[in-house]
């Protein structure tokens, strides 16, 4: 390369930076493009660029060249992980992924007029120009150029690596844009002009079209669309943001409303936000928590101390808390709570927060808090910025020049610095903001906090070192916050105290659940949910919450769904999903595995695990090493024994959510037929990943025997969980071949677990009878039909519906007869028998009871009381004691009642058990005999609370509340209302009448 041809490279590189006046210096200095990465500080020094900020403008810029932009930052840069990564098999599309995308457009403003004026040749390299402008601001926020379109330039934040910030990284970058691209000139000196548009939205990104050369990078989702069209809203020079990233800027940027907008394309209007500036923030967290007043749970502990140490700095003995800790532990919030704490005190507050953008760039917390203190505007002239620092630091000062150089300030202050070496100057500034801190403190008392000093800069941290050697015997604390992988603990210097946060306890999560809902009540079951989800975390369970609120999900089937006797998974919240995909792309290659172990869940076993990767056994077990030491998952065990589990419920859901659908559906599909093959894996658990595999049938089949499996243990809620499950896996099959006969099974089976635990009235059970009656019909499995007909029939007792429930046991009667089915008749008069009882036909109700007790003696059978969930014979036999006592012949009646409890203790049904009991209960009360009646509620209420009987819990409080009124009153009284509310919230009526009946009513009220 000519000299001639370096130097104009040099010229329009510099011009690029908007340094264009060091040109010539670098020129005359034979600095060539070649020798850029080799520059100094010292150097630039020396080649007159005075201004610190110049210097690390050129400084940053000759690093990205050795490190060009717009290409996907290499994944990580650890040999033995490269090594991994291509041993890592590519899954054909396997780089495509979901994801919450930050997409930003940026356009150049006038194009086409400068297309028309412009020779071509000139017009390219203004295009050049821009687009390499653009491409180094994109890089410098660790954003992405997904692709230059002529003069529009379509970028990603938060792919192909996610970090904590996305979204205020692009309006960074934005704003830096359209700043940078004003510099620019045309070659008639006529200023350019950019705008940017920027939306956040779910995305599918990644190589999805074509391979080898023919693939692109495409996102597919609605969000690169509205980029596009908001950068068309913006005026020039600005930046448009949607209203999905303004929500997760927090308070850092100023915007104004743009109002409801139609936009083509959109099928609702949307509510864009101009930016117009850059709040001067004390610290992340008050830019993030907006609304005023915060509570604060737990941590008095730890806030108990940090006052102490104040108390002891305030004597002059300086004092450095460090408070570590993960994101969103709550190390801010202390922060803020001790600031508040100490806030009537007179003293002294000094705030210095690191940034993740600015870790490169020397003393850069303390220049910010400089330039908060004076009050520097964005858009002040040097001369109004050195005015406003002589009126905040007094304009005799010594320290001026020291502040003048940190502001970048060309006056007569910084004059004052020449000549002094790097080493020097530094040296001299340290002790410089040193001093003020000491001066301010012989004054006051001072609290300096320094904020996430995982993100500090070299000098700053040196800075800190020297404070604390400085202030051991100043009125000075430290109050400094760190997450944990950032190690510096001060040389375990004797004035720190290192404080170590720990997540929430369940009490403290919902007690900070209940307060962030404020007035709604959140049903138990998504308050738990969230404690699950969010491991204490108050960041997590501060976003959750917020989601679920905004969401209102709560009141949705989609996520709160009884039947399901669960919860569908609550989505992350957009405000979280960057900072845990952040987490997760750290760790290329690694992360491939983490997704498929999270398809087996929050938990996973490694031999399972390793069924479905294709890693060798070694670079698995490595895989996981680097999972474990990155602290996402535990660790228990060893080996192909081991067992892991997420530490964080929303990292394996985010994980588990950044996948292909299609990935995943196949990695289910795998897990399905591995765990299928085991003998001892739960059905359940083979059903869960079959219906994420979309194998509905074969789901359907294993939550059938996960049901009844249920079943079979008198586990009722989950067995009607597991029968329900299995229906909605049957409602997706769409070639329905037998599905009708699967349904009628299940349908029949659900049968008594439901009776058991949403009672004999529940729309439940109308709903599953009525339908299985419809398919005994349609598919000719009429051998059903009784059993479907028979829970009807109790349905429409219960109700009460009693002549309908008559009619029905009379067709039950007729059609078990026709049958010659000797059990189908034995519950057909005991159907007949319990209609008669009710309707008060008493001697009608024994015949029947007598006729089933009849119809049964012939068999020699066992009856089958767990199919139908009662013992035909006994319970005729406690109807006929029942109705004996009633027509005055007590002592067999009773005899018969007994009788029949003694068989059922034996066959040990809960159900026909707790049944029983109450007819003899009834017996008793109808006898006025509270102490006798006492007794058998009692057996009956421990039985049906214990084995969770819907309804039998309602009626054994009914009859004991009645039996233990007569010596309690107001306890009885109030038993008694409790049983009734509960019968009646399983949709019964029956017999309520009776408990309010005064007639029925324990003797002691009566007798008032
Ligand atoms: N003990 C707590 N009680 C209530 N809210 C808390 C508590 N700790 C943290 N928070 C809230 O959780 C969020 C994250 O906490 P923050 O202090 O910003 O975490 P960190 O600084 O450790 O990243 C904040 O909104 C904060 O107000
Ligand atoms: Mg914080």
């Amino acid at each position: 390369m000519d000299r001639q041809q370096g130097g104009k490279e040099i010229a329009s590189w510099l011009q690029g930076l908007g340094l264009e006046q060091y040109a010539g210096a670098f020129i005359d200095n034979d600095i060539e493009p070649a020798i850029l990465p080799k520059l100094s500080d010292d150097d630039l020094r020396e080649l007159g660029v005075k201004s610190v900020g110049h210097r690390r403008r050129i400084l940053a810029a000759i690093a990205e060249l050795s490190h060009p932009p717009a290409q996907p930052p290499k994944a990580n840069d650890n040999a033995k992980r490269d090594a991994l990564q291509s041993a890592v098999p590519r899954r054909e599309g396997s780089e495509a992924e979901r994801r919450n995308l930050t997409v930003m457009f940026v356009d150049l403003v006038g194009s086409t007029v400068l297309a028309s004026t412009l020779d071509p040749e000139d017009l390219g390299s203004v295009i050049a120009a821009y687009q390499s402008l653009v491409a180094a601001e994109v890089a410098r926020y660790d954003g992405y150029v997904a692709k230059f379109m002529g003069d529009g330039v379509l970028c990603y934040f938060g792919w192909p690596l996610a970090h904590e910030e996305d979204a205020e990284r692009a309006v960074r970058s934005g704003r830096s844009i359209v700043k940078a691209v004003a510099s620019l000139r045309t070659p008639a000196q006529v200023p350019m002009a950019a705008r940017v548009g920027i939306a956040t939205g779910l995305c599918v990104v990644g190589e999805v079209i074509g391979t080898g050369s023919a693939h692109e990078e495409v996102v597919i989702g609605e969000t690169p669309n509205l980029a596009a069209r908001l950068q068309a809203l913006a005026q020039p020079g600005y930046v448009v943001v949607a209203e999905s990233t303004r929500k997760l800027l927090g308070g850092i940027f100023a915007v104004e409303s743009l109002g409801p907008i139609e936009l083509k394309g959109f099928s609702v209007p949307v509510s864009p936000f101009l930016v117009v500036g850059e709040h001067a923030i004390e610290t992340r967290y008050d830019a993030r928590v907006t609304s005023a007043p915060q509570v604060m749970f737990g941590r008095d502990l730890e806030l108990g101390l940090a006052l102490e140490r104040w108390g002891q700095a305030k004597r002059g003995e300086g004092q450095l808390v460090l408070l570590s800790g993960e994101a969103g532990i709550g190390k801010s919030r202390i922060t803020r709570a001790l600031i508040d704490a100490v806030s009537q005190e007179n003293h002294v507050r000094v705030s210095y927060q690191c940034s993740p953008y600015y870790s490169g760039s020397p003393l850069y917390p303390a220049v910010q808090q400089l330039r908060r203190t004076i009050g520097i505007g964005e858009a002040d002239e040097d001369e109004e910025k050195v005015r406003k620092l002589e009126a905040t630091k007094g304009p005799a000062n010594p320290l001026l020049p020291i502040f003048a150089s940190l502001l970048d300030l060309q006056n007569h202050h910084s004059d004052a610095l020449t000549g002094l070496n790097p080493q020097q100057l530094r040296a001299r500034t340290l002790d410089g903001l040193l001093d003020d801190i000491l001066d301010a403190a012989a004054r006051l008392p001072l609290l300096f906090v320094i904020e996430d000093i995982h993100w500090i800069d070299a000098t700053t941290l040196e800075l800190l070192d020297q404070c604390v050697e400085r202030i051991q015997h100043a009125r000075v604390m430290m109050m400094v916050t760190t997450r944990p992988t950032f190690e510096h603990g001060f040389g375990g210097h004797p004035i720190v105290t290192k404080l170590a946060l720990n997540r929430l306890g369940r009490e403290q999560t919902t007690a900070f659940i209940e307060k962030l809902a404020g007035d709604i009540r959140l049903p138990p079951t998504i308050v738990d949910k969230i404690i699950a989800t969010t491991d204490g975390v108050p960041l997590f369970i501060e976003e959750l919450t917020k989601g679920v609120l905004e969401a209102r999900h709560f009141d949705r089937a989609a996520v709160f769904d009884e039947d399901h006797a669960g919860l569908a998974n609550l989505d992350i919240p957009l405000t979280l999903h960057d900072s845990l995909m952040a987490r997760l792309d750290r760790l290329q290659p690694v992360k491939e595995v983490a997704q498929m172990a999270a398809c087996i869940g929050r938990e996973f076993r490694h031999d399972l695990l390793r069924s479905v990767t294709r890693l060798s056994a070694a670079q698995l077990e490595e895989a996981l090493d680097q999972l474990v030491d990155a602290e996402l998952v535990f660790r228990r065990g060893r080996g192909s024994d081991a067992r892991y589990t997420f530490k964080h419920a929303l990292v394996r859901d985010a994980a588990y959510h950044s996948m292909l659908k299609s990935v995943r559906q196949h990695i289910h599909s795998q897990l399905a037929d591995k765990l299928g093959s085991e003998s001892t894996a739960e059905p359940e658990l083979v059903a869960h990943h079959l219906m994420a595999a979309k194998r509905y049938r074969e789901a359907a089949e294993c939550f059938l025997q996960a049901g009844r499996a249920a079943a079979a243990r008198f586990a009722n809620p989950e067995a009607v969980a597991h029968f329900t499950s299995a229906l909605h896996a049957l409602e997706a099959v769409t070639n329905s071949g037998d599905a009708n006969e699967l349904e009628l099974g299940i349908r029949i089976e659900m049968g008594v677990p439901l009776n058991a635990s949403a009672g004999y009235a529940s729309e439940k059970v109308e709903a599953n009878f009525l339908r299985a009656e419809e398919l005994c019909i349609s598919t000719g499995l009429t051998s059903n039909l009784f059993f479907a007909r028979r829970s009807l029939w109790n349905f429409y007792l219960d109700r009460p519906d009693l002549h309908r429930s008559r009619h029905l046991a009379k067709e039950l009667l007729v059609e078990a007869s026709r049958r010659e089915n000797v059990e189908e008749t034995t519950l057909a008069h005991r159907a007949l028998a319990t209609s008669y009882f009710y309707l008060g036909a008493i001697g009608d109700a024994a015949r029947e009871a007598e006729a089933g007790i009849n119809a049964w003696a012939t068999s020699d059978r066992h009856f089958d009381v767990a199919r139908y969930g009662e013992d035909g014979p006994s319970i005729c036999r406690s109807y006929l004691g029942v109705a004996q006592v009633l027509a005055g012949r007590v002592d067999t009646g009773l005899a018969n009642c007994a009788s029949s409890v003694e068989t059922a203790e034996r066959l040990d049904h809960p159900l026909n058990l707790a049944f029983i009991l109450m007819n003899l209960a009834l017996a008793r009360r109808f006898r006025n005999e509270p102490v006798e009646c006492r007794a058998i509620a009692e057996q009956m209420l421990i039985l049906a609370d214990n084995r969770r009987l819907a309804s039998w819990s309602g009626g054994a409080r009914t009859l004991l509340g009645w039996a233990i009124g007569s010596d309690l009153p107001d306890e009885g009284l109030k038993m008694l209302r409790d049983g009734i509310n509960r019968w009646r919230s399983t949709g019964s009526e029956l017999a309520t009448l009776l408990f309010v009946d005064c007639g029925y009513l324990p003797p002691a009220w009566t007798d008032r």
